[in-house]
């Protein structure tokens, strides 16, 4: 997508300097900063403390640490290291393993002085498989936007409401949630955001900044307000991103969506999932007992962070000196609070039945 007319993706190889580039998202959408990834410890950095995030781009993120590790030593046991060390940064998105295990799968047989230039192209090849995931993902999601569209007085918007960043900064480009929005705004056709904030870490503002850059109309809300707007109407439409969704349709995503998903479904607003395929883990069912949940640092909540006066990035302490404090960072909505699966094949029932229709040969394996 654009920043100030320049086409960008989160994570880009330049040929010229034969680099891997990242946007370093700790500083948006305050200051837009570019770091160069050069060592397997600086890719597990990024990832760990979240200067990239999204399950999709965690994922390619790892794939290139992969591809530069192998540059460095391309020998069985540096193979096997990275897998380990890129593998501890995050537990809870199921792309990151997804991509480790193709990445090693792919590369084990071939002779040690063939593996740099092979994983850097799978790296390459797995960033725009990406691409054209989310692109697919817009395109099936354009078609539920417009039919509520054919529902509602010629002219009004669609108000969809998301949450935590599942945008193209959480993936190569595009986004998954925000493909859909992307795709109708660049049809003409008028839709509202409500962008919830998605404390601690607030990703919504970075869902804030992408839909504004897009001259998509859209209001930043604080996490409790999803519930109060969808009683009195002014919701049609949820539509999330996810970090591993179960063989049975169990969604993981970002702490608080499950609370969305419960106002929706007691106010009829329909619930729909953004799921790129990658992030199906078909070897668990129950996601709520099977998934790890990251349990991440009290001071993301203890904290807040923001641009102080003077324009320079601060933080200011919310919670009473010595509190203990609690910070899952993803939560899982049951299948029965989820209406659809948007994913690159089309869109499905959470349901083991209805991933069999767009997905045959995993169910059937
Ligand atoms: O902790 P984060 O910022 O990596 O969590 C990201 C989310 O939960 C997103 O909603 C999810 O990854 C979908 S990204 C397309």
């Amino acid at each position: 997508m654009k920043v100030d007319g320049t086409h960008y993706r989160s994570i880009w190889y330049d040929t010229g300097t034969d680099e891997v580039r990242i946007i370093d998202q700790r500083w948006l959408p305050h200051a837009f900063k570019i770091v160069t990834l050069k060592s397997l410890e600086s890719f597990a950095t990024a990832i760990r403390d979240m200067w990239v995030r999204g399950a999709p781009l965690i994922g390619a993120t790892a794939a290139y640490g992969m591809a530069e590790e192998m540059r460095r030593d391309p020998s069985d046991a540096a193979l096997n290291m990275a897998w380990d060390v890129l593998h501890d940064t995050r537990p809870t998105a199921i792309n990151l393993k997804w991509a480790l295990d193709r990445c090693r799968t792919y590369l084990q047989p071939l002779a040690p002085a063939n593996r740099a230039d092979a994983a850097m192209k799978l790296a390459h090849e797995i960033a725009d498989e990406d691409v054209e995931i989310n692109r697919m993902i817009g395109i099936h999601g354009l078609e539920i936007i417009k039919q509520i569209a054919a529902k509602k007085p010629a002219g009004e918007p669609v108000r969809l409401l998301t949450h935590c960043n599942a945008g193209w900064l959480a993936t190569v480009d595009w986004g998954t949630a925000t493909s859909p929005m992307y795709h109708a705004a660049n049809a003409g056709l008028p839709i509202h955001v409500w962008v919830d904030e998605t404390r601690p870490r607030n990703q919504g503002a970075l869902t804030a900044w992408e839909v504004g850059s897009h001259g998509i109309n859209h209001a930043y809300i604080t996490d409790n307000a999803g519930g109060h707007l969808m009683q009195h109407g002014m919701v049609d439409m949820v539509i999330t991103g996810t970090d591993r969704t179960t063989a049975r349709g169990d969604v993981c995503n970002k702490i608080g969506t499950y609370l969305k998903a419960l106002a929706a479904h007691d106010n009829g607003v329909p619930f729909y999932v953004a799921l790129p395929s990658p992030t199906i883990d078909w070897t668990v069912q129950d996601g709520v007992k099977e998934i790890p949940i990251e349990e991440r640092p009290g001071r993301e909540v203890s904290h807040i962070q923001g641009v102080l006066a003077d324009g320079s990035i601060g933080e200011a302490q919310v919670s009473p000196d010595g509190s203990p404090l609690g910070n899952p960072a993803f939560d899982v909505t049951p299948a029965r609070l989820v209406t659809g699966l948007i994913t690159e094949r089309g869109v499905c029932k959470a349901s083991p039945e209805g991933l069999a229709t767009l997905f045959p040969e995993r169910a059937a394996a």
